[in-house]
């Protein structure tokens, strides 16, 4: 595990950025695993900022996103396919066409996840995948369980969660209690994660996750034991550690 500590988010924000650059600089064909959340929006400016200036190209790198909510249309404005395009897709050379995001309007949840596995196996496999943190603990939407899952999966929001999120959204009974996200297995099995953490209401987590015991009650702690994990982190993040 490497630790990159940051200044601030800005700061935080350019070191990730510089390091999915170089990935998609040695490797024009990339597979970014993608997150959502805030804690990765400054990475996507940096890496809009960049493209514009002609110093990246994504024409042909492909995305899977780690999660979405279930019930939600790819149209609605809080899914994360929307947060993708408004925050990264629609402002660089992505071609729609090479984004996978888990379809939320799918009721078949067996076939959804078989679909979605099948959809990163099929690409060869994750090059990268950048991660934010739960307050909770948790990477995409893998909450804190007895066991650490392996492929993709519905999973039922924990409380935690819905507090966390319900700020995106109008009033807490539109948070949607389902999602479908990858699984442990699908994030360990990257060739590289990158993680970005901001800001002194995550130190305590930080500290669980990656200077405590690695234990599915705290699922990101299993990136201790991923071969290439670098955290990128301010210093508020790591203010406990
Ligand atoms: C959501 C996403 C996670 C993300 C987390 C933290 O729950 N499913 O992938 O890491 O939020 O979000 P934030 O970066 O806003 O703290």
């Amino acid at each position: 595990m490497k630790i990159i500590r940051a200044r601030d988010y800005d700061h935080m924000s350019r070191q990730a950025a510089n390091i999915i650059s170089a990935q998609v600089i040695l490797k024009p064909d990339s597979v970014l695993g993608l997150a959502t959340g805030s804690s990765p929006i400054g990475t996507y400016r940096q890496l809009i900022e960049w493209y514009h200036k002609g110093d990246l190209d994504f024409a042909q790198v492909r995305t899977v996103n780690l999660d979405e909510y279930v019930g939600l249309a790819p149209e609605d404005e809080q899914s994360y396919a929307c947060f993708m395009r408004r925050n990264f897709f629609d402002n660089v050379n992505i071609y729609p066409s090479n984004t996978n995001i888990p379809y939320g309007l799918n009721t078949n949840a067996a076939e959804e996840c078989a679909h979605y596995d099948a959809v990163i196996q099929k690409l060869g496999g994750i090059d990268l995948q950048l991660l934010g943190l739960g307050p909770n603990g948790h990477i995409g939407f893998n909450e804190p369980a007895e066991f650490f899952t392996k492929g993709t999966h519905k999973v039922s929001l924990s409380e935690a969660t819905i507090q966390a999120n319900k700020r995106f959204f109008e009033k807490e009974e539109d948070v949607p209690r389902y999602a479908y996200t990858m699984g442990i297995c699908d994030i360990m099995q990257a060739e590289r994660v990158v993680m970005v953490v901001s800001g002194e209401a995550k130190a305590a987590v930080v500290r669980e996750a990656f200077f405590g015991p690695v234990t599915p009650q705290i699922p990101a702690s299993i990136l201790q034991l991923h071969k290439d994990f670098t955290l990128v982190a301010d210093e508020a993040a790591l203010s406990e550690c």
